[in-house]
């Protein structure tokens, strides 16, 4: 930014002036009183002897002009006016003429005819145009997020979480719950993320760990009677980012007591049914559609589908185990598996753009992408001529696939072939315009399993948390074949996002015990680690269970923004850093000598 070789000093004082109103509001039924206005100076026009200059607050624009034969002295110092300087204005609102009126404006019809000016703050030259269209990147509005946050959308985005929060909060208190807060210097509760730790001072060598949920905190809730339970709190995942993701994000976090999953849909989607009334005025269609997880991956490729495009993955397996399609029907043998997508109208796809998919599927770990255009005179397609012509015409029939459509291919172990597909499924519809712009498209994805095997770490991980119960059903499998089993966790998604996350938990303390042994926690680390947990189920737990939603997450599909960096006051950036701040920071090796701590960078 340039640097300015004198500072401007502004050093007006308030003294007794009140503002009349915010800059957004003045109309013309108010026209001919006098105002005081104060605000920032969007900008400064010259004209004709007369001085414009915009009035700005986080509800709206006004016009102020400054005559000279109204009052010249606030004339003369309206010259002094920079963009972002804070002023106090006082003075005749007034009517404009027909020709004068802007529309793109609420206060379009009036102005401000200046009496009196008060400079009350100066400001150096913003890096930036404080507007909706800006040209800064992402990392300058963040440095400067106090300057980014003045702009109109930035504003409408808080107000509207704050708007989101505050209706939850007036709901869920209607249906007697009650919000209680759980504390942030605690113990780890596995989320499957890294916790962020915070050394004892007290204690040398010993760390509480920030909540990567208040998952324990809000069972043992349930134990100590307080039947429903929520609370809008700050949760701390030290994780990889993406676009959706953040160090450190809001939960709205519930639990109750005595409930079935259909128990906690119905109080959710009456939440979100208010929610989407009031902030939109959009009325949801209820109940919200339920989703096996083992459903949503194989006609979604994911267990967070938008099903708003209509598109479906389709399994070619068996008609390609008896074709000549080489590298299929090898990946058959493998144990893999052949899924397809029928994209309609989009057999005038060029042979670039096709190539171009490729590298895409490539992406999660695909060996090639095999296609099929249906053309009226027959298949386009490398593959055909390994094929029989009922092949042909079974895969067209399974696909409803039509002329002028295109058939994408894969042939990989499954979890590729539904990652790769599922995610060219969302490319393509998007290509297309299938997905329509508005609308909201809620689905519940249920009975997921309950654990699977981690090559990694050569142990079974809990899918959803360790906390999850098994389904009641399954509960017999267990032992024998637990990756079979499914659990009684949920995920509701909403537009392709997983915007909240719950299950019915485990209320006794030897299922409990089974479970973290399962998981390859012997007794010894599971009374380390949560014997005071397993400790409070002994005691009378009753059945409970509920779900925690990503605040962010929802506060960006209401607001249309493109990331939750855009939702939250002060987001880190997609490198987990404060650019606002610069944390983290090197500390004082003081502060790590009381600490105890060495860490070999500084110190
Ligand atoms: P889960 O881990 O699924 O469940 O989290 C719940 C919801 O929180 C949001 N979320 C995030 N949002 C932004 N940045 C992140 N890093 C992030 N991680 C998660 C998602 C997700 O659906 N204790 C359980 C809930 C329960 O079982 O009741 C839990 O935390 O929208
Ligand atoms: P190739 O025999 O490797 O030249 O592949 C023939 C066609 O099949 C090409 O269009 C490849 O992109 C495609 N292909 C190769 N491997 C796969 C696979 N695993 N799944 C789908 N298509 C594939």
């Amino acid at each position: 930014m340039s640097q300015e070789t004198t500072e401007r000093v502004f050093s007006d004082p308030l003294g007794d002036w009140k503002r009349s109103c915010l800059c957004g509001h003045p109309r013309v039924g108010e026209v001919d009183h006098e105002l005081v206005l104060m605000g920032w100076a969007q900008r400064r026009r010259d004209h004709g002897g007369l001085i414009f200059v915009d009035l700005r607050d986080r509800t709206g624009i006004i016009q102020v002009v400054f005559n000279p034969g109204v009052c010249q002295s606030a004339h003369e110092r309206a010259k002094e006016i920079r963009s972002e300087d804070v002023l106090a204005v006082r003075g005749l609102l007034t009517k404009r003429t027909p020709e004068n009126i802007n529309s793109n404006v609420s206060t379009g019809e009036v102005e401000l005819m200046a009496r009196e000016l008060k400079l009350l703050s100066a400001s150096r030259v913003p890096p930036f145009s404080i507007e909706d269209d800006t040209e800064a990147n992402e990392n300058t509005r963040l440095k400067y997020r106090y300057l980014d946050m003045r702009r109109p959308r930035s504003i409408h985005n808080l107000v509207l979480r704050y708007r989101m929060l505050k209706n939850i909060r007036d709901y869920l208190d209607r249906l007697n719950f009650i919000e209680v807060e759980t504390p942030m210097l605690t113990k780890s509760t596995p989320e499957g993320a890294r916790d962020y730790l915070v050394p004892s001072r007290i204690y040398p060598g010993k760390f509480y760990a920030l909540p990567q949920s208040p998952q324990l905190f809000k069972q043992i809730l349930m134990i100590g009677g307080i039947d429903r339970y929520f609370q809008i709190v700050r949760c701390f995942r030290d994780e990889d980012l993406r676009a959706d993701r953040q160090p450190e994000f809001t939960q709205l976090d519930m639990e109750m007591s005595f409930v079935q999953p259909e128990d906690v849909f119905h109080v959710v989607e009456g939440m979100m049914a208010d929610l989407f009334k009031e902030l939109k005025g959009v009325d949801l269609k209820r109940p919200f559609p339920r989703l096996s997880w083992e459903e949503a991956i194989s006609r979604y490729g994911t267990d967070k589908p938008d099903i708003r495009s209509g598109l479906e993955l389709v399994d070619f397996s068996g008609i390609f185990r008896g074709s000549k399609v080489q590298v299929f029907v090898s990946a058959l043998d493998r144990g893999g598996i052949v899924k397809g997508l029928c994209v309609p109208g989009a057999a005038s796809l060029s042979r670039r753009e096709l190539d171009e998919l490729t590298p895409f599927v490539a992406g999660y770990g695909a060996k090639g992408l095999a296609w099929a255009k249906i053309e009226e005179s027959g298949w386009q397609s490398p593959i055909a001529k390994f094929m029989s012509a009922s092949q042909r015409d079974e895969v067209q029939k399974i696909s409803s696939a039509k002329v002028g459509d295109i058939i994408l291919f894969l042939a990989d172990e499954a979890k590729i072939v539904n990652e790769a597909l599922g995610s060219l499924r969302l490319l393509m519809a998007q290509r297309l315009g299938l997905i329509p712009q508005e609308g909201f498209s809620f689905v519940w994805v249920v009975d997921f399993p309950l654990l699977e095997y981690s090559s990694e770490e050569k142990r079974y991980v809990a899918i959803h948390h360790p906390f999850t119960a098994p389904s009641d059903e399954d509960l017999p499998l267990l032992k024998e074949e637990p990756l079979r089993v499914r659990s009684k966790a949920y995920d509701l998604v909403l537009n392709g996002v997983e915007v909240g996350g719950g299950s019915i938990r485990i209320h006794q303390a030897s299922l409990q015990r089974q479970l973290l042994t399962l998981l390859g926690i012997d007794r010894e680390e599971a009374d380390a680690k949560f014997g005071f947990f397993l400790e409070a189920l002994s005691f009378g737990a009753p059945p409970h269970g509920g779900i925690a939603f990503g605040v962010d997450r929802l506060a960006m599909i209401l607001s249309g923004a493109q990331s939750i960096r855009d939702v939250i006051a002060f987001p880190k950036s997609q490198r987990a850093v404060c650019l606002l701040t610069d944390a983290p920071t090197l500390v004082d090796p003081k502060q790590l000598k009381e600490l105890g701590i060495k860490t070999g960078f500084g110190d």
